[in-house]
């Protein structure tokens, strides 16, 4: 099986020419202990009070991982400048009802967290993932997204193989994913898995609203990938996964009695031009912010 290429965390956060030669090649790079376990552990807190505090017990919105579509458009175009809540298809009885625990049922939460909750903000804005930015060649780096994962025991779904630079595109290209492990991931429990070096190929789907606003997904190569090829990014919380907007990427269901929780961040460089088709749309008083 292909390993990903894995270094210890750089403690100034500053990739050495061999772990950016990896990254290039490769378009997936894991850095062991780069965030402090107990740091996660805060922001694990953090996710657990603000969903029993704010995300509803009875939801209408879901979030199929199979099929990236949403039950509701207009509550995922909002869900880029607020802190929203997206269930498991599976999380529901009949008749609409949780079938267990909220932290329990909930796919994700999402995707201004850095921007607007302060625990998440100092978790995202560190002088360390600065580095980090500067040292992959960000001009300006935007923090454009963040999402936390829950991916619970027995109905934390798969998720099929994709391109984020679909979703998060920019001209020229420039997302970059920042994946923390704030739970261990491995195999049992649907750790991440990659195609190492088909970042190098061309970016397949592009997501844009359409004339009538409506969230649209054009195919733009319909080439399969070799995603038996795919390699696990196993890692233990505090590990950083670093990946090339054009990298794909895919996870398995959640097989194990264990959650696995992971936060996610993603960068664009302000030098690029963020089309207005893009979904994720800010209002004037809440721009993209860097590390500022
Ligand atoms: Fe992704």
């Amino acid at each position: 099986m292909t390993e990903l290429a894995t270094f210890a965390a750089p403690g100034d956060g500053r990739l050495t020419d061999d772990m950016l030669a990896a990254f290039q090649d490769d378009g997936v790079l894991i850095l062991r202990g780069f965030a402090d376990p107990a740091e996660c552990g805060t922001l694990r807190d953090q996710a657990l009070a603000l969903v029993a505090r704010e995300a509803p017990e009875q939801a209408e919105n879901f979030f199929s991982t199979t099929s990236n579509v949403q039950l509701s458009d207009d509550y995922f175009v909002r869900s880029g400048s607020n802190i929203s809540y997206f269930f498991e298809e599976d999380a529901f009885t009949a008749s609409g009802a949780l079938k267990q625990a909220k932290a329990d049922s909930l796919n994700k939460m999402g995707h201004a967290m850095h921007d607007l909750d302060p625990a998440f903000q100092k978790f995202s804005r560190t002088p360390k993932l600065a580095a980090l930015a500067s040292s992959l060649g960000f001009e300006k780096p935007l923090l454009v997204q963040s999402m936390y994962i829950f991916k619970p025991p027995a109905i934390g779904g798969e998720v099929i193989c994709h391109q984020d630079s679909t979703y998060l595109y920019t001209e020229p290209e420039s997302c970059v994913g920042f994946w923390f492990a704030i739970d261990d991931a491995d195999l049992e429990n649907g750790c991440m898995h990659f195609l190492p070096g088909a970042h190098k190929g061309p970016l397949r789907s592009l997501n844009h609203r359409n004339e009538d606003g409506k969230l649209v997904t054009d195919i733009i190569d319909p080439t399969p990938l070799p995603e038996h090829l795919a390699a696990p990014a196993c890692a233990r919380r505090g590990d950083l996964v670093i990946f090339h907007g054009r990298s794909p990427h895919m996870s398995a269901v959640n097989q194990s009695d264990r959650p696995r929780h992971a936060y996610t961040l993603h960068m664009i460089d302000g030098a690029s031009v963020w089309p207005a088709e893009n979904w994720l749309q800010r209002p004037a008083d809440l721009p993209f912010r860097g590390f500022d």
